[in-house]
C-alpha cells in the first residue's frame, strides 16, 4: 500500500465540475488524509474540500460575513487513529487560529461520523477587522451519517452545514474510518445527493467500475522563472509541487506562479534562483558547475510558513540533479522528484532549465532527462496500481442532516 498521505491544494479538485459551477469556482481547502496506525497500516482515509462562512459582530454594531478557505499551509495535528477509549479523530488547523475536528464513532455493523467542530480566533484582525468581541469561539454540531463498516462514503455533491453564526460548506467529500486491514474499501456507500445527480442523466454504455478513481491530483501549472543581471543570465521553466511530512502526515501543495515572485543571482561557478511567495518564505535553489564542463542543482534551502505560523526549514546542499552540459539546458517533462530530506520534497513537472551560459535570453540545445531511462511502463503500471487502490472515500454527509444538537462555545 503507497501512503499517499495528506493533500492541500487551494484550488477546486478536478472532476467537480458540476460543483465549481455552482460555487462559481469558490477558493476551498482540499484536503486529503491517509492517517496510519503504530503499526503503519491505515486506519482512516478521507479526501474533502470546505470552506466557511463567518458572521460576526462589528464594533460599528453592524455584521459582516468573512469567507474563510485557501488561507496558508494546513496541518493535522491531533489527528488520531483513536483507542480503546475514544474513536477516530481528524483535527485540521490553518491560517492562525481556525480549527476544524471531526470525530468518528463505531456500532456493531456501521460506523458513524459523528461530530465536527470549528473553532475562530476573532481576534485576527486581518480576518476579523473590528470584531466587537474578540476571542476564540468554537461551534459543535452533530452530524451523525452512519455507514456501513467496510464502506467507503462518498459524497461529491455540496453538503451544507448551519451552526450559529458559521456556515460550513463541504463536497468532494471521501471518508472511511475503521479502515479493516489496513486497505480502503472499494465499496462505495453515496450520500443522496449524489444518487439523485448521477441517476437520470447518465447512460453507461460499459458498467462503471466498481471503483471509481478518485480524481487526481492537479499537477502545478508551470512557471516561467528567470534571473536578469546585465541580461537574462539563468531561466527556469517549470512546474513545482512540494510534498511536506509533519508527523505521519503529508502535505502536497502546488506551486501558483501567478503568486510567486523570483529573484536570484549568477556567478562564474554558482547561480541561485530564489522564490517566495505568502506561504514561503524562500525556496532557493543553487547551481554549481563541476570538472569544468557540466552544472547540476546542488542545493536547495527552503523555509515555510504554516498554517499555525510556525516556520519550517530544509537545507541540503549535497544534491545532484538536473545535471547536463553547460552551454546546453536540462530538460524533463515527466514528473522528477528532488528528495531535499526525508521529510521535504519537490516534484517538478516539465522542467526546463538553464542556470549558466545564457545566450540573448533564450535557451540553448536541451539535454533531455528521457535519456537517463528507457523504462517508461513501470511508472505507467505504478500509476494504473495506485490509482486503482486508492479509492476512496469520505467525510460528511449533512443532507437532510438534523441538526441534532449545537452548543456554542466562547472562552
Ligand atoms: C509506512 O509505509 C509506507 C508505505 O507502505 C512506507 O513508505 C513508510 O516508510 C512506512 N513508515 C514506517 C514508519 O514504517
Ligand atoms: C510525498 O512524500 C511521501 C513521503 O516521502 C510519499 O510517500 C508520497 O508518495 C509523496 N507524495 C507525492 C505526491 O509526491
Ligand atoms: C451573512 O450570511 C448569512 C448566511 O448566509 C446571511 O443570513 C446574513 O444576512 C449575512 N450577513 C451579512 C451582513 O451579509
Ligand atoms: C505548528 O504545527 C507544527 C506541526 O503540527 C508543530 O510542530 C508546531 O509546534 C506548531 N507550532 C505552534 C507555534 O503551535
Ligand atoms: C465527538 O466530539 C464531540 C464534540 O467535541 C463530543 O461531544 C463527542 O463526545 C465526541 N464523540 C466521541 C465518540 O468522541
Ligand atoms: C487569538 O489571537 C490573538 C491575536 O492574534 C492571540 O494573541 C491569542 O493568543 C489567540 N488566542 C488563542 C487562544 O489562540
Ligand atoms: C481482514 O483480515 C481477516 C483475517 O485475515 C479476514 O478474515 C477479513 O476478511 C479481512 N477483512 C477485509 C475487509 O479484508
Ligand atoms: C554588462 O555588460 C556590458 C556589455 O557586455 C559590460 O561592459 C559590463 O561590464 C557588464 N556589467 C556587469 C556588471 O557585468
Ligand atoms: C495565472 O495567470 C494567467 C494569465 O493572467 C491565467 O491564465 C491563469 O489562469 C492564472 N493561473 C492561476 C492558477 O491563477
Ligand atoms: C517576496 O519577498 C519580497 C521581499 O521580501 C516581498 O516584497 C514580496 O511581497 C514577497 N512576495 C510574495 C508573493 O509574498
Ligand atoms: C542554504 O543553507 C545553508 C545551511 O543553512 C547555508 O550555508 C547556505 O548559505 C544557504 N544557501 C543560500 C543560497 O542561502
Ligand atoms: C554528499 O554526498 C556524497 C555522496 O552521495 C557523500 O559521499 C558525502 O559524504 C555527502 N556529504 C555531505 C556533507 O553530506
Amino acid at each position: 500500500m503507497v501512503n499517499r498521505g495528506v493533500r492541500l491544494f487551494p484550488a477546486p479538485a478536478s472532476g467537480l465540475v458540476l460543483l465549481c459551477v455552482l460555487l462559481g469556482a469558490v477558493r476551498s481547502y482540499a484536503l486529503e488524509l491517509n492517517l496510519r496506525d503504530s503499526e503503519n497500516a491505515t486506519c482512516l482515509y478521507a479526501k474533502w474540500q470546505m470552506n466557511f462562512q463567518i458572521q460576526y459582530e462589528t464594533t460599528s454594531k453592524n455584521y459582516k460575513n468573512v469567507t474563510v478557505s485557501d488561507r496558508g499551509i494546513a496541518t493535522y495535528k491531533g489527528s488520531t487513529c483513536g483507542d480503546g477509549k475514544n474513536g477516530p479523530r481528524i483535527a485540521v488547523q490553518f491560517d492562525s487560529g481556525f480549527s476544524w475536528t471531526v470525530n468518528f464513532t463505531k456500532a456493531m455493523t456501521t460506523y458513524s461520523i459523528d461530530s465536527i467542530s470549528f473553532s475562530y480566533n476573532t481576534s485576527n484582525t486581518a480576518v476579523f477587522p473590528e470584531a466587537k468581541d474578540k476571542g476564540v469561539i468554537t461551534v459543535y454540531d452533530t452530524v451523525k451519517i452512519g455507514i456501513p463498516l467496510n464502506n467507503i462514503f462518498r459524497c461529491s455533491s455540496l453538503s451544507t452545514l448551519e451552526s450559529n453564526d458559521v456556515v460550513h460548506q463541504y463536497w468532494g467529500i471521501l471518508v472511511q474510518a475503521f479502515v479493516q486491514n489496513g486497505t480502503v474499501s472499494t465499496k462505495e456507500f453515496l450520500c443522496e445527493k449524489d444518487k439523485t445527480a448521477t441517476t437520470a442523466p447518465i447512460i453507461h454504455t460499459t458498467a462503471p467500475a466498481p471503483t471509481a478513481t478518485p480524481t487526481p491530483k492537479g499537477k502545478p501549472e508551470v512557471g516561467a522563472y528567470y534571473v536578469r543581471e546585465n541580461g537574462t543570465c539563468l531561466l527556469a521553466n517549470m512546474g513545482l509541487q512540494l510534498n511536506i511530512t509533519q508527523d505521519k502526515a503529508v502535505s502536497v501543495i502546488n506551486i501558483n506562479p501567478n503568486m510567486t515572485d523570483f529573484t536570484g543571482s549568477c556567478h562564474p561557478q554558482t547561480a541561485l534562483l530564489r522564490l517566495n511567495s505568502s506561504n514561503i518564505n524562500y525556496l532557493d535553489f543553487v547551481f554549481a558547475v563541476k570538472n569544468e564542463n557540466r552544472f547540476y542543482l546542488k542545493e536547495v534551502n527552503v523555509s515555510l510558513i504554516l498554517g499555525n505560523g510556525s516556520v519550517l526549514s530544509f537545507t541540503n546542499s549535497n544534491l545532484s540533479y538536473w545535471d547536463a552540459p553547460l552551454g546546453s539546458s536540462y530538460m524533463c517533462n515527466k514528473e522528477q522528484t528532488v528528495a531535499v530530506s526525508g521529510a521535504f520534497q519537490i516534484n517538478t513537472f516539465d522542467l526546463r532549465v538553464q542556470p549558466f551560459n545564457v545566450m540573448e535570453g533564450k535557451y540553448s540545445t536541451a539535454q533531455d532527462c528521457s535519456a537517463d531511462d528507457d523504462n517508461f511502463l513501470v511508472p505507467i503500471a505504478v500509476g494504473a496500481a495506485l490509482a486503482g487502490v486508492l479509492i476512496l472515500v469520505l467525510l460528511a454527509y449533512f443532507i437532510g442532516l438534523k441538526r441534532h444538537h449545537a452548543g456554542y462555545e466562547q472562552f
